[in-house]
């Protein structure tokens, strides 16, 4: 009855079933994988939020495959802080980052066609793809004091069916973010094979060094597509509220967009009532990043604090984002170390192959989680680190 792409394992694994078997326990959990800004204990607005959802204009259908303009504008200006001039025409409304994905992996790709993906990253695409018919050849991220693209394999990982590179900035876990030199030599690979660039910033404000991040959202050097939303940039995954920016050489832009807008029209997902309302919810975001990056830099010091006293760990250098990668000895598969974590010391991490580690030793740490519950939570793993 249904089609190949479908043909999931819905087993769960070795992992997800221990962790069911957890929280039926009743037993406190440290939980270290933390995704969900809503349930970290971050103070939002919620007369402001509130009151924004209550707009009288909410009761009106305007019908737009762009989205209302009022919410794209707030866009342009979310970028214009950045130091980025979009026009609100070439920016398109989605109900999230994935939905944007896919408006782009549809306007790229025939079946079978190819996208390149970062590895490690996050796991979302493989999924995105397969539910779209894209197969994903992965480049790997190099690792050398700091990460960085490995452009000879990213060169090496293109074909003839290759429509695209993905590049996530920054790179969720690694918090890399792209740099000037990477978006020239992205830029000279896109245009010379025709590809697209694909830029994932929905962390592009979380970067630790206080410096300016670079968005993509003004390439126009090869067809650049950027996503970003409500999710990260504010805090507020529950509202579904994402973009979409279309960038690049005049006439390949002028037709993306106009695809796009068939695409979108189809769909027309966002709805009025949060569309009117982000104006305002972009507006609220200085709060909440300001409460996250506070979080995100006090875990990290408590990590390196609690590193400092002894030698089986260490972490990677990271730039930005919600996420550390801690090297732990590769004794036996990430997997197990995280079952073991998870039955023997209540705490929750996701390992390294989750990401797309090619090899064991790495395990992922949410810097969102509680201050309380992350230091806990790492002594803990430093704890079975020291004694396996
Ligand atoms: C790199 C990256 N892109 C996209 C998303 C999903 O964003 P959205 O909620 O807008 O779909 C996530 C969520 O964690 C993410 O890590």
């Amino acid at each position: 009855m249904f089609a190949e792409r479908t043909n999931w394992n819905l087993a769960g694994n070795r992992l997800s079933e221990a962790l069911a078997r957890h929280r039926a326990s009743g037993k406190r959990l440290f939980d270290l994988t933390a995704s969900n800004p809503t349930d970290c204990g971050f103070e939002y607005d919620s007369e402001v939020i509130l009151a924004a959802l209550r707009n009288p204009a909410t009761l009106r259908y305007e019908p737009n495959p762009k989205g209302l303009e009022s919410a794209r504008l707030a866009v342009t200006e979310y970028y214009s802080a950045l130091g980025a001039r979009i026009s609100a025409d070439d920016i398109f409304l989605t109900t999230s980052t994935s939905e944007a994905y896919s408006y782009v992996f549809r306007l790229l790709c025939n079946p079978g066609d190819e996208l390149l993906i970062p590895a490690p990253s996050y796991p979302l695409f493989s999924f995105l793809a397969e539910i779209l018919d894209v197969k994903l050849v992965r480049y790997p991220l190099v690792y050398d004091h700091g990460w960085q693209i490995d452009f000879h394999s990213l060169q090496n990982a293109a074909s003839p069916r290759t429509r695209g590179v993905i590049v996530v900035n920054p790179n969720n876990p690694t918090g890399h973010f792209v740099k000037v030199n990477e978006l020239q030599a992205l830029n000279d690979l896109c245009a010379k094979h025709s590809l697209a660039i694909i830029a994932d910033e929905v962390f592009l404000d979380f970067g630790f060094s206080g410096a300016a991040p670079l968005t993509l959202a003004a390439n126009s050097q090869a067809l650049t597509f950027v996503m970003s939303g409500l999710s990260k940039v504010a805090g507020l995954p529950q509202m579904k509220m994402a973009w979409l920016v279309a960038n690049g050489p005049a006439t390949l832009k002028k037709q993306a967009i106009e695809k796009f807008e068939i695409i979108a029209d189809t769909y027309l997902s966002p709805n009025a009532p949060v569309q009117l309302a982000t104006p305002t919810f972009l507006e609220l975001r200085s709060g909440f990043q300001k409460q996250l990056l506070a979080r995100v830099r006090q875990n990290l010091k408590e990590l390196d604090r609690q590193l400092a006293t002894q030698r089986n760990c260490s972490r990677l250098q990271v730039e930005g984002g919600w996420y550390v990668v801690l090297r732990v000895p590769a004794t036996g598969s990430d997997e197990e170390l995280a079952l073991m974590l998870l039955e023997t010391r209540d705490v929750y991490v996701h390992p390294g192959h989750f990401f797309d580690f090619r090899a064991d030793g790495y395990l992922v740490l949410s810097l969102i989680a509680r201050e309380d519950e992350f230091a806990e939570g790492v002594r803990r793993i430093l704890q079975l680190a020291s004694t396996s």
